[in-house]
């Protein structure tokens, strides 16, 4: 079946799921490559299978060699330990067998990675704001509904998802709380104090960036959810240089810093720390 047909099935089993970003009406099944909402808004779906929701200014914070980058990174097993938390998490959620969002998929692979862990029947949607990371998703795993869409409006009827998850990205509370089942639950993974320390230590030594904190992070997810549960995950890994080269490229925390520097980071074997708070939370009642 060819890439555009999967997910024109794909999108028609959860039609019902989705809602238009114009006017919040009803979408109805595909016609041609066409889905149109009720009051008639028209959104095509690319050749790859994807479907643009996003109805501000297109804004790519990031580009697609970030997102090669982060594709290596992950296929290579960097954020196992952590996809096997989610993993946990999920199954003694419930959730194993219902509907998840992943907010923020940037290009899908740590979800795609993530549903064999889960070992249920889960069917899976991923948004991201930007169309380069939507490209890559959609074209490697066409197994999952994407779309680009924004976090702030996200174009998903209320009360839809038994579980969303929001994996280093910005989060937006309301439009969770609105799209959350009753039981579900958000699942957000903050970068922790420790992530990338080496990094940190290298380039920003003596500045203000050599150290971080998440604190804010956790506060402003505390004050906005039930909080459930946190949990840590961190661990310590030798890199060698191709794996450090995917690491230097696909992390915001080393955008601005120029090619030869970044270079230089990965040009011996060292060590790298990956660490990140889980944070569990129900709607607020
Ligand atoms: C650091 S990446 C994380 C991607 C993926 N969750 C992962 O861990 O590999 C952050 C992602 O948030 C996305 N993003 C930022 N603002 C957004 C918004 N308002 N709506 C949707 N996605 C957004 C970016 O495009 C980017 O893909
Ligand atoms: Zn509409």
């Amino acid at each position: 079946m060819k890439k555009i047909d999967r997910a024109i099935t794909l999108i028609n089993t959860n039609v019902r799921r989705l809602r238009c970003p114009h006017c919040g009406g009803a979408f109805t099944p595909v016609v041609g490559r066409s889905l149109l909402c009720v009051n008639a808004h028209a959104f095509d779906i690319a050749k790859t299978g994807y479907v643009n929701l996003f109805t501000g200014r297109q804004q790519d914070f990031y580009d697609a060699v970030l997102f090669d980058a982060r594709q290596a990174c992950i296929a290579g097993g960097l954020f196992d330990g952590l996809l096997r938390k989610i993993a946990e998490i999920i199954r003694d959620a419930g959730s194993a067998d219902g509907f998840i969002l992943d907010a923020g998929t940037g290009e899908g692979t740590l979800l795609a990675r993530l549903m064999p862990m889960c070992g249920g029947t889960a069917c899976c949607a991923g948004i991201d704001i930007s169309r380069d990371g939507i490209h890559i998703a959609s074209r490697d795993y066409p197994d999952i509904l994407f779309c680009i869409a924004d976090i702030a409006h996200l174009p998903f009827a209320d009360g839809t998802a038994d579980c969303i998850l929001n994996i280093l990205s910005p989060g937006h509370y309301g439009e969770f709380t609105r799209v959350l089942a009753p039981g579900g639950a958000v699942i957000k993974v903050a970068a922790a104090d420790n992530h990338l320390q080496e990094f940190r230590q290298l380039i920003y030594s003596g500045s203000d960036a050599e150290y971080y904190s998440n604190a804010a992070v956790k506060d402003l997810f505390a004050s906005r959810m039930n909080l459930m549960s946190v949990s840590h995950v961190e661990h310590t890994v030798l890199l060698a240089p191709d794996m450090l080269s995917h690491v230097v490229l696909m992390t915001p925390l080393l955008q601005q810093v120029p090619a030869e520097k970044k270079a230089l980071l990965s040009a011996e074997t060292r060590p790298v720390t990956l660490s990140f708070d889980i944070l569990v939370g129900k709607r607020p009642v």
